[in-house]
């Protein structure tokens, strides 16, 4: 009788926008569907795929991987979260630095494709990601520009992935902008607000969530979908799932970030899509994958 008043209950919260485990571990992806009685899909990247329990053991152990291990322990993992989740996929990010070239990302990401069936494709916010994923939807292939900080950015996205046949995603970073002072929330509205002049084929999948209010807020706000790290499920789980009302106030963390219009229409390598976060964001990535790598020889 219990388990039915909490699927009861459960099944009556499900907000509109689309909720994404943010992490690198297929139990805990289990744990969260088991808490919440769903999973919409789920997010991963190179710095969460090296916190992975099973790579942490193999690194401390001092067992370092190849490139080729590294891929396919990452391999190993989405193909055991791919069934826990439901229709919004699951996010695979290219390995790559400053340096990765556009065909690299895109050959890396073709092969990542091929891994699940849910699968979307995560190329950085970058000239060469944009270029990766400009080719990618022309054949088809589910993409999530990830590492987003500016509007531009964003609109850049846009031009890049129009005449994809699955909406593409574009994520912007909440915690990161709230770290350097400014709103991220912010972001996220300004994006979904240009983006309602377009056609529809971006989707706004709010990332970076740190907090219980930053959940909230991406529902108030009407985020497509979010990405959010199982801990702070777990603390709107333990707060019996509450979404935002009429009363719900958001409390900034810092300047406000202008909306600012911008002609969707330009070809996106017109935009300026220059961030520093994009750049710092980039080679944290890569210094946490290398970490689980062996030395190169040179
Ligand atoms: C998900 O797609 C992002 O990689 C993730 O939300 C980044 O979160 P962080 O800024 O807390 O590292």
């Amino acid at each position: 009788m219990q388990n039915e008043i909490d699927h009861r209950k459960r099944s009556t919260v499900r907000p509109r926008t689309r909720i994404l485990v943010d992490g690198g571990d297929p139990e805990e992806t289990r744990a969260i569907k088991d808490l919440l009685g769903f999973v919409d899909g789920q997010t991963t990247n190179p710095s969460l795929i090296a916190k992975n329990p099973e790579i942490l053991e193999l690194v401390h152990a001092g067992h370092k991987l190849t490139e080729q291990q590294e891929a396919d322990e990452y391999r190993k993992i989405v193909r055991a979260i791919s069934p826990l989740v439901g229709e919004a996929g699951v996010s695979i990010e290219v390995f790559g630095d400053l340096k990765t070239t556009a065909e690299r990302m895109y050959q890396q990401g073709r092969d990542m494709f091929s891994w699940i069936p849910n699968a979307y494709v995560k190329y950085p916010c970058t000239s060469e990601g944009l270029k990766a994923a400009e080719r990618s939807v022309r054949e088809g292939i589910r993409v999530n520009l990830t590492l987003c900080f500016s509007q531009e950015q964003a609109a850049a996205v846009y031009g890049a992935t129009r005449g994809t046949t699955a909406p593409a995603y574009v994520s912007p970073f909440i915690g990161r902008l709230d770290d350097i002072g400014q709103n991220g929330v912010d972001l996220v509205s300004n994006i979904k607000r240009m983006y309602a002049r377009g056609d529809g084929h971006v989707l706004v999948l709010a990332a970076s969530i740190r907090s219980l209010a930053h959940l909230l807020c991406c529902f108030a706000i009407d985020a497509d979908l979010v990405t959010v790290p199982a801990k702070i499920l777990r603390e709107w789980a333990d707060a019996g799932l509450p979404l935002p009302d009429a009363t719900f106030s958001y409390d900034p963390k810092g300047t406000r970030i202008d909306y600012r219009e911008i002609d969707l229409e330009q070809p996106w390598q017109r935009f300026n899509i220059e961030h520093e976060l994009t750049t710092k964001g980039v080679e944290k990535f890569a210094a946490d994958y290398r970490a689980t790598l062996y030395p190169k020889a040179s």
